[in-house]
């Protein structure tokens, strides 16, 4: 298991059984310590609640397993919705009981029994040439259709974030209906899916596809890339289209956070899933990495806000995650990482 450790684990108070101390809470998250740490900083701020965290890239889940009933995990934050899902099905959360998960979140982007809920959501779209494409609005249908032969570039299609998609078209469509569908895709690629998302912007600036499916926020990230300043140049050749907006809406995912089974601290748990859930909070974890606040009504970055409204998918990230055994499935049969068959 690759476990990179971002913070010293010498200087976190998780030593030895995981014993309840009232104003601390244990912070587990996969999500990176310049988004998450301010917040935390605020939050301590405003409740005199210390916390403690443990930063990894990778199988933080997968050690409060390991860690049982002596875990000293309180929250666990994380990207994704087969993770959120994943943990409430291992058996490793445990009912959210503040009233703001209720009082503050659309039931889409809350687990019904409140055991995991969303915290910014994050829609896949269509970033498409400015040069060389003039449609304003497309479907998912759209993209199958042979006047984009050739023109469509993707990361694989086994990775997680177009799982997510092709489950969320199968929530939509069933089975046969995506198998044709995403066989026409795979066909109009311009070439076997290779590289991340920002590398398929980079294809559009060098004329190698037209339209690249990808994440929101790596638009603002690449549009504020001052480390990279090459990737500004890539993110200004495209502009974002939302598939389906006019329509069933556009496939989200989310980041979220759970309380562990066995938090020793289950009551300050609570008050930071109710500090997450605040306009403050929201903000500043969604504008952190350009994503939506999962709180509507929440300040939006007026950079998210100038790619336009985004209407998120009817099908529930529920059902989408349901799907995603299916859309693995579907994937290698299609044999879809090979590219263009026909
Ligand atoms: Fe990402």
């Amino acid at each position: 298991m690759k476990t990179i450790l971002m913070a010293a684990m010498a200087a976190l108070a998780f030593a030895g059984p995981a014993v309840a101390q009232s104003s601390v809470v244990n912070v587990y998250s996969y999500r990176e310590p310049g988004l998450i740490q301010p917040l935390l900083d605020r939050f301590t701020e405003e409740t005199q609640i210390r916390t403690n965290v443990l930063f990894a890239g990778d199988g933080l889940l997968e050690r409060v397993a390991a860690e049982g009933e002596l875990s000293p995990a309180d929250v666990v934050l994380t990207v994704d919705i087969g993770n959120l899902v994943g943990a409430k099905e291992a058996g490793l959360t445990q009912p959210i009981t503040t009233p703001a998960v209720e009082e503050r979140l659309p039931a889409a982007f809350r687990d019904v029994d409140k055991e995991w809920v969303a915290l910014s959501l994050r829609a896949r779209v269509f970033y498409v040439s400015k040069d060389r494409v003039s449609e304003t609005a497309l479907t998912y249908e759209d993209i199958a259709g042979p006047e984009w032969k050739g023109r469509i570039c993707t990361r694989a299609g086994d990775h997680a974030y177009n799982i997510g998609l092709i489950a969320n078209r199968i929530a939509a469509w069933g089975l046969d209906e995506t198998r044709t569908w995403l066989a026409a895709v795979r066909d109009n690629l311009a070439f076997a899916p290779t590289g991340n998302d920002r590398a398929q912007v980079k294809a559009i600036l060098e004329g190698s596809c037209d339209l690249a499916i990808g994440n929101t926020y790596y638009m603002g990230l690449m549009l504020n890339n001052d480390a990279e300043p090459e990737q500004k140049e890539w993110a200004a050749a495209a502009r974002i289209i939302y598939p389906d907006t006019d329509g069933d809406g556009t496939q989200v995912n989310v980041a979220g956070a759970l309380i562990a089974k066995y938090a020793p601290n289950p009551a300050n748990a609570n008050k930071l899933i109710e500090f997450l859930l605040s306009d403050e909070a929201q903000a500043l974890y969604a504008n952190g990495n350009y994503e939506f606040p999962a709180v509507a009504g929440a300040p939006v970055d007026p950079l998210i806000a100038s790619w336009g409204a985004l209407n998120p998918s009817k099908v529930t990230l529920a059902e989408t995650a349901a799907h995603r055994d299916e859309a693995a499935a579907l994937v290698d049969e299609l044999r879809f990482n090979e590219g263009p068959q026909n």
